[in-house]
């Protein structure tokens, strides 16, 4: 089937078969690796989007679901070769070791801070709770998250 979306404010047209993910297409038919493909199953937050601005985990989201609505990966985060505030963050506080979980909290951050503009660590650790990270042990992701909340 065909379907039509917006992706980081393109509008496009994707074909995908019946059972597809919206992550599978994002990754392979639209060519956006960003959002990364760890568990399939609703369980790691790799895959974190916004889909017409609400968090999803897009491993569990069948793709046909996306037609005519709007997606955000962390591709779309970015203003041309400035990070958004949120990466920029990352970056700075250290919160980045292997990497494979960046995106989805990137995602899943800026989404915090759209709602919760100055989030205590509660918060912050219910935001997070989604979103699975082997490598940094946290304290360096709560950093990036109050370097980003301070400079918004
Ligand atoms: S790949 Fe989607 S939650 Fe893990
Ligand atoms: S930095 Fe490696 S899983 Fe988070």
């Amino acid at each position: 089937m065909r379907i039509e979306l917006t992706v980081n404010g393109e509008r496009l047209e994707a074909d995908l078969w019946g059972g597809e993910s919206l992550l599978t297409m994002l990754r392979d038919t639209l060519e956006l690796p960003g959002s990364k493909n760890a568990c399939e199953q609703g369980e790691c937050g790799s895959c974190s989007v916004l889909l017409d601005g609400e968090l999803v985990c897009s491993c569990l989201v069948p793709a046909a679901q996306a037609n005519g609505h709007a997606v955000v990966t962390v591709e779309g985060l970015a203003d041309g070769d400035e990070l958004h505030p949120v990466q920029q963050a990352f970056v700075e506080a250290g919160a980045v070791q292997c990497g494979f979980c960046t995106p989805g909290l990137v995602v899943a951050v800026t989404d915090l801070l759209a709602r919760i503009p100055d989030p205590g660590d509660d918060e912050i650790r219910e935001a997070l709770s989604g979103n699975l990270c082997r490598c940094t042990g946290y304290a360096k992701i709560f950093d990036a998250v109050r370097l980003a909340a301070e400079r918004r």
